[in-house]
């Protein structure tokens, strides 16, 4: 299956399990991470053909994603004399699609790169929509560049190998896209236990279909684009008040959205039962739905952190109803502290 992305000059497709050759004109650099090329790599190398191929390896890890590595890769391209007319291929999850589109973006001031993800959090979301970059002290994602791949190719058999609470952090992800945007793909969740391959493909078709349309409309955030990040605003609080050592970042996202929900159900935007749908098929991902706030006061004051909260205000998406979305930047403290006192 093949899904475009539509972005004039920088299209590009979206392969789902259709990964039986890749033939590139000159060289091409792998980045992956020591995890994924022992159980990948062999695969990828016996579909690719080009002039000479050449693998870098970064630690397995979010601690990782930083500028560090983006020189040791950036070093390593320099001394394989890679040109224009290379190519780098990110073989890994969303750290790996992430450094190497920045690299990607910045190598003599750009070359075409290919993402090959191999987690479904990247396959449903990371991989696709030219969102690339890497974290430092200051914090996650703040230096980077919207940068297009060339191409993308999803394998659903890449996740037999991967963890489960890995595939958990997945859905959570791909649940967001369906809340917000397709109460069919919604109800799918909530009928099948993607235990199967074809399960699993469809999920990952809807899921850039959705993104794809979403990207299409709004590459570079603007507008609709932030919708992407329901549940992000309390994930992303949560995962700073534990050192992102508790919870994988889709489990974050997963209590964020049952956050935002309880917010949403106050506006009156979702009915309480909704707002039990939507947990119920968290759950049945075995996702975390709860997280005790010790100070609501300093999780109010913590929002101000978020890229996305602009002139003091912050940002809040929610669904409406299942399927649609209603985003505002102008909702009451006082509500919000009541949905906050409602998780302590
Ligand atoms: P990850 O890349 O750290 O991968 C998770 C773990 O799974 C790692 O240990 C990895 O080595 C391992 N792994 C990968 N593939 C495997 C496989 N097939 N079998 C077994 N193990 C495998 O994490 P992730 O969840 O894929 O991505 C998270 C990152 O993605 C974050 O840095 C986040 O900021 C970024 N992200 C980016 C976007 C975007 O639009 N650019 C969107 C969402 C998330
Ligand atoms: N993952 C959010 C985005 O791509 O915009």
């Amino acid at each position: 299956m093949k899904i475009d992305i539509d972005l004039k000059e920088k299209s590009y497709s979206v392969f789902i399990d259709e990964l039986a050759k890749i033939s590139l004109p000159g060289k091409v650099a792998i980045i992956t991470n020591p995890k994924v090329s022992g159980l990948w790599l062999s695969y990828l190398l016996e579909r690719l053909e080009c002039e000479q191929k050449f693998i870098i390896t970064i630690p397995d890890g979010e601690e990782y994603k930083n500028l560090s590595s983006v020189e040791q890769i950036l070093e390593q391209l320099f001394s394989s004399k890679l040109d224009r007319k290379s190519t780098l291929i990110a073989l890994g999850g969303g750290v790996i699609s992430d450094i190497t589109g920045f690299c990607a973006s910045i190598y003599e001031r750009g070359i075409n790169f290919i993402n090959i993800p191999t987690t479904l959090l990247a396959q449903v979301d990371a991989s696709v929509g030219g969102k690339t970059g890497v974290n430092n002290r200051f914090g996650k994602n703040l230096i980077g560049s919207f940068y297009q791949p060339r191409a993308v190719y999803c394998e659903s058999k890449f996740l037999s190998t991967l963890p489960a609470r890995e595939f958990g952090a997945g859905v959570a992800e791909a649940v967001k896209m369906a809340v917000t945007f397709d109460k069919e793909l919604f109800e799918y969740f909530c009928e099948h236990d993607l235990k199967s391959d074809s399960e699993v493909a469809h999920i990952i078709a809807k899921c850039v279909e959705i993104k794809a349309g979403v990207v299409a409309r709004d590459e570079r955030e603007n507008g609709v684009r932030a919708v992407l990040n329901y549940g992000h605003t309390f994930a992303h609080v949560i995962e700073n008040l534990t050192n992102y050592s508790v919870y994988l970042h889709g489990e974050a996202v997963a209590i964020g959205m049952v956050m935002a929900n309880d917010l949403a159900v106050r506006l009156g935007k979702l009915s309480a039962n909704e707002a039990e749908k939507i947990r119920a098929v968290l759950a049945k991902f075995g996702l975390p739905l709860s997280y005790k706030i010790q100070s609501v006061d300093k999780f109010y004051e913590m929002f101000y952190l978020d890229k996305k909260s602009a002139s003091g205000k912050i940002k809040f998406i929610m669904p409406k109803g299942i399927g649609d979305f209603f985003v505002s930047d102008d909702i009451d403290e006082n509500l919000v502290k009541s949905t906050l006192r409602a998780f302590q």
